[in-house]
């Protein structure tokens, strides 16, 4: 199938007036598949395909002259990164971007599916703007992102939201300019979701948030599919963007003046595995990028189980290669970790970070844990609990588990009542403050070099930043240096962050080599 006949194989228009009656399941069968691990599992089929010839069309040439847009993000740095994508398309297409609904001609949500909290939020969200419609029947409203690969949610849409204009996924937000024409032409709700492994589409504008921080995908989806995890069906298989056009695209950053990029993908480490002539892996990425001169390279999200030496190796190199890992656990048991499907034990868990630790003695580790998976007893959280001492993290990102639809998890009997979740996230989040808070007294004295973001949120007195290490870190200075490093002394630990006394601006480093 080429591009076109994919394209007009994926139109669906069902027509309101009779989405009652109509059984919807039939327009999604050449574009959209229910979440199934068994059809998603059987990954490969399909080739992935690079596009970088991304220009607008004629016919869309000035769409949006006159008039305004507005986009809100939900969930991580991927979807923030997307909506830039978007911001760049937008602003392609003469649309300029406005931060107030009322004002907006187009509103877009950019949603995230990974627990039932959030979609509930973006139900929450499309429900106030059903008044706005009223008032504004003119404005077109979108959803896209995760959400929108699920048709659970696209059915859910079709019965009882339709102040919704457009429904797109997370795989054709290049085709953003031809759903909004469509929008704009129709009567009807205009609905374009891929189900496909996914492709690579380079040379999208982009509208990046700021000119200090950067983020760079390097690679898209997951195939991991731990077992309560939603992402590798709304996501895609996993697909890694050639190394010269990552390289590529940070040094133009570092041309322009950006201090600071993150490496995006869901599985970071898993970067080149997909690569058929090339032998070049995550390790291979870092080591190239260590070499452009640009203050500081994170990266995010690791999963333990592909975290090889040669990437420590290089992490340990240092320079522009930041000492902050954010390496995923889940969970402090190894029975717990088989049924999540993480593919590693507790004890290979402490061996990566016994040699990450021994490579980068001064590394500052954080996680993710979800507390009260199915069946997860008083003792499996606590060697969740116990782990989490061994190995000292920093901080940590905690979640109550959420059955996701389509998942083999929520197959599983959903059995640990709310209050025993609760409890238990209460007590990991009191040792997690208690881990944060220690973490940031070792700075007291001590001094650090900031890269200033801005004025702080609390009070624009005061400058705000964050460290090598991921620290927050207020103190007064000249705004004239905002978007530059600058060296800090810490003189005050709060558990979240460091108050500090302005010592002078960094000196250029040499460059790397
Ligand atoms: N329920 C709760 N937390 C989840 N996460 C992913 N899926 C779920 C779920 N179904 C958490 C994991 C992951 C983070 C991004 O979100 O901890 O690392
Ligand atoms: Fe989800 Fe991360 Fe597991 Fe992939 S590795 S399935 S994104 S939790």
């Amino acid at each position: 199938m080429n591009e076109e006949q994919r394209l007009s194989a994926g139109r669906i228009k069902p027509d309101k007036a009779d989405k009652e009656e109509k059984d919807y399941s039939q327009y999604f069968q050449t574009v959209y598949t229910e979440p199934s691990l068994k059809k998603a599992r059987k990954r490969g089929g399909e080739e992935v395909a690079y596009f970088d010839d991304f220009e607008i069309d004629e016919r869309f040439q000035g769409m949006g002259k006159g008039r305004k847009f507005y986009i809100r993000t939900y969930g991580c740095q991927m979807n923030e990164h997307d909506t830039e994508v978007m911001g760049g398309i937008f602003s392609a297409l003469g649309y300029e971007v406005t931060d107030t609904v009322e004002d907006a001609n187009v509103i877009l949500l950019n949603t995230c599916a990974i627990r039932e909290n959030a979609e509930n939020k973006v139900f929450g969200e499309l429900g106030h703007l059903k008044s706005l419609k009223r008032r504004n029947p003119d404005v077109l409203i979108g959803v896209c992102g995760c959400m929108s690969q699920e048709e659970s949610v696209v059915n859910k849409i079709l019965k009882t939201y339709d102040q919704v204009d457009m429904i797109f996924g997370t795989h054709n937000i290049h085709r953003l300019p031809n759903i909004i024409h469509e929008a704009y032409m129709s009567k009807e709700m205009v609905i374009e979701v891929w189900s496909k492994e996914g492709d690579i589409i380079e040379n999208l504008p982009k509208v990046r948030h700021g000119n200090i921080k950067a983020w760079v995908n390097i690679m898209y989806g997951c195939d991991k599919f731990c077992t309560y995890c939603i992402v590798p069906y709304t996501r895609g298989k996993e697909r890694s963007r050639r190394p010269t056009d990552i390289i590529q695209e940070i040094r133009q950053l570092a041309a322009e003046g950006y201090k600071e990029v993150t490496l995006l993908g869901q599985n970071v480490n898993a970067y080149g595995k997909d690569f058929e002539d090339i032998a070049y892996r995550f390790g291979d990425l870092m080591d190239d990028l260590r070499k452009i001169d640009l203050p500081r390279i994170r990266f995010t999200t690791s999963h333990p189980r592909d975290f090889d030496d040669y990437l420590i190796e290089v992490l340990a190199k240092g320079g522009n290669l930041v000492e902050h890992i954010h390496l995923p656990v889940q969970s402090g048991s190894t029975s717990m970790l088989k049924i999540m499907g993480r593919i590693y034990s507790r004890e290979a868990f402490l061996e990566l970070v016994r040699k990450i630790k021994v490579a980068i003695p001064n590394v500052s580790l954080t996680t993710d844990i979800i507390v009260g998976f199915p069946n997860e007893t008083e003792a499996q959280f606590l060697e969740t609990m116990t782990l989490y001492e061994e190995v000292g993290f920093e901080t940590a990102f905690t979640y109550i588990y959420s059955p996701r639809d389509g998942t083999p998890a929520a197959k599983m009997a959903d059995n640990i009542p709310m209050d025993v979740k609760k409890e238990r996230l209460q007590r990991l989040n009191d040792l997690v403050n208690e881990y944060s808070a220690a973490a940031m007294k070792q700075f007291e004295g001590e001094v650090v070099e900031v890269l200033v973001e801005g004025e702080s949120k609390r009070n624009e007195e005061v400058l705000s930043g964050y460290t090598r290490r991921s620290k927050l870190v207020n103190f007064k200075a000249p705004k004239s240096v905002i978007g530059k490093l600058v060296h800090v002394k810490i003189t005050e630990a709060k558990t979240w962050s460091l108050d500090g006394e302005f010592i002078g601006v960094v000196e250029k480093k040499e460059v790397l080599i």
